[in-house]
């Protein structure tokens, strides 16, 4: 790609700036390292590195400092875009909106902050989340993966070293497994008495050996911000305003940037 013109070439140079902002970091944290107190990702690294230093297992200055941008790139926009989409549906379907907010009511009220241990009393709201990550499908191609060797999947051959786009898209809209793939609705996830059921073909994580490292940390993000958010304020948009759910398509699918009046309640 660098050898392409264009603005993507903006790219290495913000990587690398990012680079130096890690490699910074790391700096500050060997000045007060404590091997029996590490304060975060970084500290443990630093730790497995000294207890790693004869063998050559991975834990080297450059590993740290690439894993520390993978976890900061997979796991900040991913999660936050998702919560944009989930204004984008709830605007759009103010009812659902409406029932949310009911629920928190009923079972956290107003007075304290919402914590994991409210989630199996929730279980309309944890529907409604399930359903926005299946239509929000914002990693639509999923990462792609490269046959380690001679494969037959479905009757068809995939020779060792073939580039493998496994896209999510194609389930999390699979008209065989949801009643109404293309229509928002939390119903996918609730069973006839109202309780949250797992659906195997909410695929938004991707699945197997390689399934999203951060599935269980996004989980409690969007539960825990979505619902302090619902617990106290309303979202709308002004009248006249048609909020769009096609998206742009990149590495992510985010939705077009709109305006959203939020009200205290
Ligand atoms: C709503 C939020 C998120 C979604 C929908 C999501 C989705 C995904 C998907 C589809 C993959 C590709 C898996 C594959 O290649 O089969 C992935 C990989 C990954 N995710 Fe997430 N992710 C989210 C949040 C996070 C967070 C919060 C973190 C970490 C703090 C994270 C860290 C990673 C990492 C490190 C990988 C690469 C795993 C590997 O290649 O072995 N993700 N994620």
């Amino acid at each position: 790609m660098k050898h392409l013109p264009g603005p993507h070439n903006k790219m290495f140079s913000h990587f690398n700036t990012l680079l130096d902002f890690i490699s910074q970091q790391v700096k500050w944290h060997k000045k007060d390292l404590d091997h029996n107190n590490p304060r975060d990702y970084i500290d443990a690294f630093l730790t497995e590195m000294e207890n790693h230093k004869e063998s050559d297992v991975g834990f080297t200055e450059t590993n740290l400092a690439m894993c520390s941008l993978d976890l900061f790139l997979a796991g900040t926009e991913t999660t936050s875009t998702t919560l944009l989409w989930a204004l984008v549906f709830l605007i759009k379907n103010p009812d659902i909106q409406d029932k949310v907010q009911a629920e928190i009511d009923r079972v956290i009220r107003q007075n304290r902050q919402p914590t994991m241990a409210d989630r199996p009393n929730l279980p309309y709201t944890d529907a409604v989340i399930h359903e926005i990550q299946r239509m929000a499908n914002i990693v639509p191609l999923n990462g792609v993966r490269m046959a380690a060797k001679d494969t037959t999947l479905g009757g068809y051959f995939i020779p060792k070293g073939t580039s493998v786009m496994p896209i999510l898209t194609s389930v999390l809209f699979d008209k065989t497994e949801w009643e109404t793939p293309d229509t928002f609705n939390p119903g996918h996830f609730l069973d006839a008495e109202g309780r949250f059921v797992k659906r195997e073909a909410l695929l938004a994580f991707s699945a197997g050996k390689r399934v999203c490292l951060g599935e269980g940390l996004a989980k409690m993000e969007l539960f825990l911000f979505l619902v302090a958010l619902l617990q106290k304020f309303s979202f709308f948009v002004p009248d006249g305003v048609e909020l769009s759910t096609e998206g742009v398509t990149g590495i992510t699918r985010v939705p077009h940037p709109f305006k959203v009046c939020a009200t205290a309640r």
